[in-house]
């Protein structure tokens, strides 16, 4: 198959690409070497796949790349916590609209096939039940209890401590960040285009990615290159919060091997449909923290107590739709991950 994977030289992209490539997929890449993601200049393949220079908002460049394509893995975005609220436009104007006109450029080149990079962040806070209330959904905690070092959210009936969970796909969105914001109005566009064109789309709410590759300490970034960062140059990392906070950290191969796995699945089905790509294992941002500096042989993480707005306490997901519809299940696992990270790579 002839597969466009927009953002296809960036960190997860560029994995995707290579993946797709040894699955036996022909590949072209289309990628604006965004500064956010790329400091140097674009390379002019990836895995031997031709890259076209061109931002995905350029509707005559995407129109001429899709010319022969079957389908589309579209990996293209502005990612992470940014600056400040002037990174909102840029945001929005590369999440959105880029989509928007990748989406309109599919339609009229009858291209039906599509997968979505999106993100754990759709949920905002992950799963949690009261002992009293059952399942609940936490509010944003409020600046007060932050700064007084009550990290972990309440019920919001009755303030009782809550147990986290599992969540699952049918969870209700919450963006809390506009990034997150940008990646539920992607999730909502392609499935207006499913429904529009009969087309195919599944959307894969990637958790924390980690690997070979990824960018270095920029606002964009996620805690583990953040971290890398910090302990490549001999300092320590800086945990927030009390570092109890849990995420699922999922490997960039996992990730890519994830997107194969669901390009096969536009096939077979017509629709919209959303699958969490996690490992299935919860870990405090302290053990990751951790870990990473024992593999690197670095100074111990330092617990800082600060916090940023926006930020949720645990999200964990459940990967079970992933495993039983795509028959995706991640094979890399933290330690080993986590060791090979401490001597990968990362992006200029
Ligand atoms: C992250 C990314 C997001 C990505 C998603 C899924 C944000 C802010 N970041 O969400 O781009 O799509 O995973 O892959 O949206 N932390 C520290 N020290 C630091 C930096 C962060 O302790 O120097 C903590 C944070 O307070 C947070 C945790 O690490 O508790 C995770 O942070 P981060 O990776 O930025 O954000 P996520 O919300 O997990």
């Amino acid at each position: 198959m002839h597969v466009l994977v927009t953002g296809g030289a960036g960190f997860i992209g560029s994995h995707v690409t290579v993946a797709l490539a040894a699955a036996g997929h022909r590949v072209t890449v289309l990628d604006a070497g965004h500064p956010a993601a790329h400091r140097r200049p674009l390379p002019g393949t990836v895995a031997g796949q031709p890259v076209v220079r061109a931002d995905v908002r350029d509707a005559a460049a995407v129109g001429r790349a899709l010319a022969g394509v079957d389908a589309v893995v579209h990996q293209a975005a502005l990612v992470g916590p940014g600056v400040d609220l002037d990174d909102l436009p840029e945001y929005v104007g590369c999440n959105d609209l880029g989509t928007a006109v990748l989406l309109a450029a599919m339609a009229r080149a009858g291209v039906h096939r599509l997968v979505l990079a999106s993100s754990m962040v759709v949920y905002g806070e992950g799963a949690y039940a009261c002992p009293a209330h059952g399942p609940v959904a936490p509010a944003p905690r409020p600046v007060a209890d932050l700064a007084a070092g009550r990290f972990e959210p309440g019920c919001p009936a009755c303030g009782a401590p809550l147990a986290p969970g599992l969540v699952t796909e049918d969870a209700r969105l919450d963006p809390r960040s506009g990034y997150a914001a940008t990646k539920v109005a992607q999730e909502h566009l392609t499935a207006v285009w499913a429904r529009r064109t009969g087309g195919s789309v599944a959307a894969l709410r990637y958790h924390n990615v980690y690997g070979p590759g990824m960018p270095r300490d920029t606002p964009y970034s996620g805690v583990a290159a953040i971290f890398r960062s910090a302990l490549e140059a001999g300092t320590a990392p800086r945990v927030f919060e009390d570092g109890g906070q849990r995420r699922d950290f999922v490997h960039v191969r996992d990730v890519a091997a994830a997107n194969v796995a669901a390009l096969a699945s536009t096939a077979r089905s017509a629709g919209w449909r959303a699958y969490n790509v996690a490992s299935g294992v919860a870990t405090t941002v302290g053990g990751m923290a951790a870990a990473l500096a024992r593999a690197m042989d670095g100074p111990e993480p330092v617990v800082t107590g600060e916090f940023r707005l926006g930020d949720v306490r645990h999200v964990l997901a459940s990967p079970a739709r992933a495993e039983a519809e795509l028959g995706f299940r991640a094979a890399v696992g933290l330690d080993g991950g986590m060791a090979e990270f401490a001597r990968a790579a990362l992006r200029a």
